[in-house]
């Protein structure tokens, strides 16, 4: 039989073990404090070789030129949000919404990259044909992306010791078990468990990982969550369903800055970046019209230009109404207010309605000359 992992239960109150799980704490009498926890793993001996022993070493002596080598991948976008590239032995978290493009995002990445490179991309959502076929839609070719369709842990490291990756995806998370656990799939200790693994791996041998996370639309999924401390970079996939743009934010960055953006829109045959955002926020017109001004803005490095929209007309209903998307709309208030006293634009009886074209949000007081 299979060697069980030893497991101890802790009361999260005060501490107190116990060998089993016991409803009230004997020693602190809160009730339902006891969660089980993994103290020594099945394979314990097997994670132990992964270690390198430990060995204090002159800050001056640290061997770093690897962890320099950041990988580039075909992708710019992606590059530039990570900061440079892929660094070496990293762990990145894709978060997003399901169908917002993460798999297509992250097989396209694994396609991008020169053929000199193994990927493995571990699915535990779909079948290994629902990935050619969307290998077809990329129309990308690379003879070393492997795809395995696997969720334990213990059999993905497996096919690594035999492939030796460069790189591996793993989608999702959200799906992976470890035989060293016995809570189901998704659970927060499975969670937690296989990214620890995963981060050894990546760790000792420098092969970065990048894992798909699901987030739901209230982020009430709490996996997420908890795995952002334990990453080295999250970025976040967002987008308007409305729209067919997405844009890439990294929200946290061991090797780089947290401001950047990558865009991308979704198209027949996958995502294709935007080096050019003002091309998608800008609406075009071949003359003059009232109301539309457009302006600078920067998110992270890059400026680019956006297009504000308004409408300024009599308010019917006695209270004018003040609408804006893409504004905070306090801030629209406070600048009617401002034309109100200071520019003797009588504004307190007309409806305003503000509008950023192309679904974007800015927050960037540059944009607030436009808008006036
Ligand atoms: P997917 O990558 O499966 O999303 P996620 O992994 O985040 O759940 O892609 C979601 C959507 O993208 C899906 O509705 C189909 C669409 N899509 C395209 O429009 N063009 C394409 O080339 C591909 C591959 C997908
Ligand atoms: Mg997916």
């Amino acid at each position: 039989s299979m060697a069980k992992a030893k497991t101890i239960f802790y009361c999260q109150n005060c501490g107190t073990q116990s060998a089993t799980w016991i409803g009230k704490c004997h020693n602190c009498g809160e009730w339902n404090t006891y969660v089980e926890e993994v103290v020594q793993s099945a394979t314990g001996s097997k994670k132990q070789s992964l270690l390198t022993q430990s060995q204090p070493i002159r800050i001056s002596e640290i061997d770093n030129t690897l962890s320099l080598q950041r990988l580039h991948s075909g992708i710019e976008e992606i590059n530039r949000v990570l900061g440079g590239g892929i660094v070496p032995g990293s762990i990145v978290l894709l978060g997003g919404e399901p169908g917002i493009g993460k798999s297509t995002l992250l097989l396209q990445l694994a396609l991008s990259l020169p053929p000199s490179m193994t990927i493995l991309y571990v699915s535990g959502e779909e079948s290994e044909i629902q990935l050619k076929m969307r290998a077809e839609r990329l129309k990308q070719k690379n003879n070393n992306c492997y795809i395995v369709n696997e969720t334990n842990t213990q059999n993905i490291f497996q096919h690594i010791d035999s492939l030796h990756p460069h790189l591996i995806i793993i989608d999702s998370i959200q799906t992976l078990q470890t035989n060293t656990i016995e809570s189901s799939a998704g659970s927060i200790s499975q969670i937690r468990e296989t990214t620890a693994e995963l981060q050894r791996f990546a760790k000792s041998t420098s092969t970065p990982v990048f894992l798909i996370g699901h987030i739901t639309k209230d982020g009430t999924l709490a996996g997420p969550k908890v795995l952002e401390h334990m990453v080295d970079v999250v970025l976040q996939f967002e987008g308007d369903r409305n729209y067919g743009y997405r844009i890439v934010r990294a929200i946290k960055n061991r090797f780089g800055s947290v401001s950047e953006i990558g865009i991308f829109e979704m198209q027949q045959s996958g995502l294709r970046e935007v080096p050019n955002p003002s091309e998608i926020l800008i609406s075009q017109h071949s003359d003059e019209v009232n109301g539309i001004a457009i302006a600078a803005t920067i998110e992270g490095l890059r400026p680019f230009l956006i297009e504000t929209q308004s409408l300024v007309s009599p308010a019917v209903y006695g209270n004018p109404q003040r609408s804006s998307t893409g504004f905070d709309l306090r801030r629209l208030s406070m600048l009617l207010a401002v034309l109100e006293k200071k520019c003797g634009l009588k504004l307190n009886a007309k409806d305003v309605f503000l509008n950023i074209t192309g679904g974007i949000h800015i927050d960037d007081p540059a944009a607030d000359l436009a808008i006036v």
